[in-house]
């Protein structure tokens, strides 16, 4: 009998990451949303951890469920899209809650357009990790579980 799942986390994936795969791939890569969902699925798995899995291009849709994480969750993954530069919302919302947060990004944001090099989120995430492609949202997962898990033991 495995054991039950310890940690529950929130994966948000904001505005236009439905159309990984097929959207620019030279900058974001050539795997679909859903390909990405299934490692990180597999990864949570092998971490005792549960995943509820959220893309929106709508940013209040994205805030409703950061509110109701409160309620349910350890941690949240967030990759915001556009979001990152923008949405003051977004970053109060996540402040709000106080749960744990990573920021991922496919690409590498700093190496990119200037207005890509301020984030609204990273203030409030215990650290972000850009410009590994799909691997960012896997070695993000490892680095939230990881803190989690060290901040149970102390
Ligand atoms: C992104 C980077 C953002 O600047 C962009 O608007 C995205 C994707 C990334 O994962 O690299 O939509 O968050």
């Amino acid at each position: 009998m495995s054991e039950a799942p310890r940690w529950r986390i929130l994966v948000l994936h904001g505005p236009n990451l439905n159309l990984l795969g097929w959207r620019e791939p030279e900058v974001y890569g050539s795997m679909t949303l859903e390909a990405i969902n299934q490692r990180l699925n597999a990864l949570a798995e092998a971490r005792g951890a549960t995943l509820r899995l959220v893309q929106s291009n709508h940013e209040g849709v994205l805030i409703d469920a950061i509110h109701e994480a409160r309620t349910w969750a350890h941690g949240v993954l967030i990759n915001p899209g556009g979001l990152t530069h923008t949405s003051v919302a977004l970053r109060d919302a996540l402040a709000a809650v106080a749960l744990p947060c990573v920021e991922v990004h496919l690409s590498n944001v700093h190496k990119r357009e200037p207005f890509r090099h301020h984030s609204y989120v990273s203030a409030v995430a215990l650290g972000v990790i850009a410009g590994f492609g799909w691997r960012s949202y896997t070695l993000g997962l490892t680095a939230l579980l990881d803190a989690l898990e060290e901040e149970r033991s102390v």
